[in-house]
């Protein structure tokens, strides 16, 4: 809810909800799928009724997957009418892309997970034109490390109302220059600029671009203060973080909440593998 241009009263006992409501255990956020070929309309609803209240769900594929996990996943989004999916260059045909430890992935490449390091704070697509907004993800575990992969997630609508907890300098964070991605020549990627947290989307949801790196990303000085108290609120807030490793047959849904990833290792039987797919709609209900 936009704290610019609700009532007052209206906001703070949205506000007030939202962080009574916060939950950070796993049961109640987790929805059983008995057949990942077919979710069943409760199943659907369920995981609808916790998305509409989170932002975030946890669902599990109750019978190990005989069929192509691949296209369950699809399905499973499918059924929440989410069809329009980002292609990058690692993802199929679909847009599912595989994310393991590539010994051949280059560290001096923009933006890439394929490595077992840990992944700071960010929401998915900080770096992408407008036309290619990321406002909802899926990932789903088929196999998980021998130690670590713990994923950490931040409800950004909660992130938002913590800020303006604050400060009133929510208008720093709004404005279309908050921060600049420069140019990157070797992929032909153009600058970009960007706000932190809009509502001017189809969906006139908060939708949120945030990284927490300090590489390849050039911050408004004007919104340094603003800036400042967003991160601290990311890093040092802990009453409103989800932490969880996914286990092999569960995975997440979000409308690109902030996460985070720790560093992990593998061993021969246990080589971390997550499948991802994102998309350009809003799991919107
Ligand atoms: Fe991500």
């Amino acid at each position: 809810m936009d704290v610019l241009e609700t009532n007052k009263n209206v906001y703070k006992r949205w506000a007030a909800n939202k962080l009574e409501a916060f939950t950070a255990n796993i049961n109640d956020l987790l929805v059983e799928i008995s057949n990942p070929k077919h979710p069943s309309n409760a199943e659907i609803g369920k995981i609808k009724g916790i998305m509409e209240s989170y932002n975030i769900v946890f669902y599990e594929f109750s019978k190990p997957n005989s069929e192509n996990t691949k296209n369950s996943l699809i399905r499973l989004l499918n059924s929440l009418e989410i069809t329009d999916f980002a292609q990058d260059s690692k993802s199929d045909a679909n847009g599912v892309t595989p994310i393991g430890v590539n010994p051949d992935s280059n560290s001096e490449e923009e933006y890439i997970p394929y490595t077992d390091k840990s992944l700071n704070w960010h929401t998915d697509g900080y770096y992408n034109q407008a036309d290619e907004t990321i406002y909802s993800w899926l990932l789903h575990c088929s196999r998980s490390a021998l130690n670590g992969g713990v994923n950490s997630f931040i409800d950004h609508e909660i992130a938002y109302i913590l800020f303006n907890e604050l400060t009133n300098k929510i208008n720093s964070l709004m404005s279309q220059d908050a921060y600049i991605i420069p140019e990157n020549k070797k992929n032909g990627r153009k600058e970009i600029k960007s706000y932190v947290f809009s509502y001017n989307n189809p969906y006139k949801k908060l939708h949120m671009k945030f990284t927490m790196r300090e590489k390849n990303i050039i911050w408004n000085q004007n919104d340094n203060e603003a800036i400042q108290i967003l991160k601290s609120i990311i890093e040092n807030n802990n009453d409103y973080k989800i932490k969880y490793k996914l286990k092999p047959n569960q995975g997440v849904i979000t409308n690109n909440v902030i996460h985070s990833r720790t560093a992990f290792t593998n061993d021969i039987n246990h080589h971390r593998l997550i499948y991802r797919i994102r998309s350009k709609q809003r799991i919107n209900l």
